[in-house]
């Protein structure tokens, strides 16, 4: 059994329920704003669910290679490994602001100090990787299947964000994200990454900070959901607004399940304006040809669970299209994952945004002038990193035929 935290405060008790299910029941004195998710608001009855666990404590397992590594060490321990024993190993750090401990343990987050900047300038590749993973795997409460750990550097943290204040003595919280590659399977991931980041920054998208390592072997990204103080703010994604398994990530339609979704949740004043930038995060997803904009790679933020939501910076976009390149779109739109057209698109932000047909013409241009700028500074980049060459060219090319149509091309 778990005792769950949110906001360093006790929520309630999450225990196995039947053969392979778990229940949750918020403690008596439980107060409204003390609700775990905007989807389980606090209730007399528990919170039952036949596999598995409910989506928000499910929301920040790892995935892929961090779980195997994670289920390979533990698994010793406990005979077993299921979604359970996860959260038991990584339930004290996690993304947002629910945390998990014992039944009778106080909250302890205690993650390893590491210094970012030590990252960002090591050259060594592989050794690095595999001692930070060894170190700060435990400690990691993160989604994702590629490999990535959660770290703290609170100086770097205050430094980057202009806030300049100080962590309180008792802090120890994660700060950072340090996000790697197979270097088989996906070449330059990191790369790859930076550039859409740089993109959808000159989009003028909210984006965390975010730097490559001088070796490109690592991307360190900024907590979006840290405060200057030191606490978190409430995090959920899209996965856990439609009620859906993490396995399930890729079920969905950008006008349902994410638009529409939103829009559901926000109760925000803000409402109009977010949802011009979920239109514009969905339609540069296409145009950088990310297949890979499923139900976790969107997520709101808020500071009170019964006041506004607001749509998270952006983030994990990729040229996915380079690895894969049959690679089609992640949810569905107009029925299909095939990459739309510019009409199309054009289309879905008068219908779903209410754009008049010169605000998202606005938009669309607007992406493609930001990739066309992003794409300069990629040859140049490519000038003084051969290593990226290869990868590189291939993103100049796809984000070509992702913008083909609009008014500025990419030639130059
Ligand atoms: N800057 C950030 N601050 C806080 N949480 C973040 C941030 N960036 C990402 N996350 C969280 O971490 C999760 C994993 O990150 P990300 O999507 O970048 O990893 P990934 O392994 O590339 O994912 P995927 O499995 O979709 O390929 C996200 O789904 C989100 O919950
Ligand atoms: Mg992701």
């Amino acid at each position: 059994m778990f005792k769950v935290w949110n906001d360093s405060r006790e929520a309630g008790m999450l225990d196995r329920f039947n053969q392979r299910g778990s229940s949750f029941a918020y403690i008596p004195e439980a107060p409204p704003a003390r609700a775990v998710s905007v989807t389980m608001p606090v209730r007399l009855p528990s919170w039952d669910i036949r596999f598995g666990l409910p989506p928000i404590f499910e929301m920040n397992l790892p995935e892929g290679m961090l779980r195997e590594r994670l289920r390979l060490t533990f698994a010793k321990a406990t005979g077993t490994f299921d979604e359970f024993d996860l959260l038991g190993v990584v339930g004290r750090s996690q993304v947002g602001r629910i945390r998990y401990t014992g039944q009778r343990e106080h909250l302890q987050e205690d993650v390893p100090f590491q210094s970012v900047d030590e990252i960002l300038e090591h050259r060594r590749g592989g050794e690095l990787f595999r001692y930070l993973m060894e170190k700060f795997a435990a400690s990691s409460g993160i989604s994702g299947v590629q490999p990535k750990i959660l770290v703290r550097d609170e100086a770097a943290f205050s430094a980057l964000n202009g806030s300049g204040q100080r962590f309180s003595e008792s802090y120890r919280g994660a700060t950072h994200i340090v996000k790697f590659w197979e270097q088989n399977q996906y070449p330059q991931l990191a790369a790859n990454e930076y550039f859409c980041l740089e993109v959808a920054r000159d989009c003028g998208l909210e984006v965390p900070p975010y730097r490559l390592s001088e070796d490109a072997q690592a991307l360190v990204i900024d907590r979006f959901d840290l405060r200057s103080d030191g606490t978190y703010r409430g995090f959920e994604d899209f996965c856990v607004l439609n009620a859906r398994r993490t396995d399930e990530k890729y079920r969905g339609s950008y006008e349902t399940s994410i638009l529409k979704r939103f829009t559901q949740f926000a109760n925000s004043p803000h409402v109009v304006e977010d949802t011009e930038r979920l239109f514009t995060l969905i339609a540069l997803n296409c145009a950088l040809r990310n297949g890979d904009a499923h139900l976790k790679n969107f997520g709101i933020l808020y500071d009170d669970v019964q006041g506004e939501a607001r749509l998270a910076p952006a983030y994990d976009l990729v040229t996915t299209s380079v690895y894969l390149p049959k690679d089609s779109m992640a949810l569905t739109l107009n029925g299909t994952t095939r990459w739309p057209s510019l009409k199309e698109l054009q289309r879905l932000g008068e219908t779903r945004m209410g754009g008049s047909p010169a605000r998202v013409g606005a938009i669309l241009e607007r992406i493609a002038d930001a990739m066309s700028d992003v794409a300069s500074a990629m040859r140049l980049y490519i000038k003084t990193h051969p290593e990226f060459q290869e990868v590189g060219v291939q993103m100049l090319t796809l984000w070509q035929a992702g913008i083909a149509g609009r008014r500025r091309g990419m030639a130059g």
